[in-house]
């Protein structure tokens, strides 16, 4: 691996362990998701790196895949994961945690399950591991306290401005004998009490460009330039183009998505609609070391 590149997904670990501190002191029960994600944001800045995608912030069954809209009004309630990614120079630190805010019990259980299964994969997972053996060690970590994984959701290798990057990692025994090579690795173990698969639920106002073309509207064109220098291929949030030209910004956005020029993520959403806890963290996998970017965790 390129040393450079190694330094920068380092640094993009220590900065994202500064942003989920910040992170998790801002979290708290009826705080408005808006807000929270303001501040993470701003932080990011602050510290001189720039987002990987827009944070999400998904509540109970909703997995993954959301973001606030420019005017948002949703509360910070329920079973809440909180997931940051952190760009320095292309290199990309994802990573995050779950917070119950209702004093419930089986969230309580269901967040100690995922970092435990987090925890099982950070131990073992080494140059040469299968994947299929990573994600049994998961598994097993998540199956003693009577959960379920989610199966259609898995970790990913982390490329220069590419978040998911080559290889999956699997949160179950999927019998995959590819073996991980030398690279950044998001794990990431979701587990719920539900029947463990998610399905594409409504929008989640995150974005990505995916074919650069050109279109009649005139502030569709301008977006567009500004989309495409300002995050790089990346994903991004609505109300983040909402702040640069203004509420009216939303309408070439739905243009820009009808013609094909942008897509939007779906929200993923439990199945059974039972609440889901997500642990997440970057690893480094090189030949004679793996190490844990984005927390002061040793291996
Ligand atoms: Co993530």
């Amino acid at each position: 691996m390129d040393k450079d590149y190694i330094a920068d997904l380092r640094k993009a670990g220590k900065i994202h362990q500064e942003v989920k501190a910040l992170a998790k002191s801002i979290v708290k029960k009826g705080v408005p998701l808006l807000e929270i994600a303001d501040k993470v944001d701003a932080k990011i800045k602050e510290l001189g790196a720039t987002t990987a995608f827009p944070i999400n912030l998904s509540i109970n069954e909703v997995a993954a895949h959301y973001t606030p809209t420019y005017n948002d009004e949703t509360l910070a309630h329920g079973l809440l994961k909180v997931d940051i990614g952190i760009c320095v120079n292309g290199a990309i630190a994802d990573c995050a945690f779950s917070v119950d805010l209702d004093n419930s019990d089986i969230n309580k259980k269901l967040i100690q399950a995922s970092r435990d299964g987090l925890e099982a994969a950070m131990r073992s997972a080494k140059f040469g591991m299968t994947l299929g053996e990573v994600g049994r060690n998961i598994q097993n970590a998540i199956v003693k306290h009577g959960f379920s994984p989610i199966k259609n959701l898995c970790g990913h290798q982390v490329d220069r401005f590419i978040v998911h990057a080559g290889q999956t990692v699997p949160n179950y025994d999927n019998g995959s004998n590819q073996r991980m090579v030398e690279s950044g690795y998001a794990i990431e173990p979701f587990v719920t009490t539900g029947q463990g698969m998610v399905y594409e639920g409504k929008p989640s106002n995150i974005y990505r460009m995916i074919n650069k073309k050109n279109v009649r509207d005139m502030l569709a064109r301008e977006i567009i330039s500004f989309i495409d220098k300002e995050y790089n291929g990346l994903p991004f949030a609505s109300r983040w183009v909402v702040k640069k030209f203004g509420p009216r910004a939303i309408m070439s956005i739905n243009i820009l998505e009808r013609e094909g020029v942008l897509y939007q993520y779906p929200q993923l959403v439990e199945k059974s609609r039972e609440p889901v806890a997500q642990s997440e963290n970057t690893l480094l996998i090189l030949k004679d070391k793996t190490e844990v970017l984005t927390e002061d965790f040793k291996v």
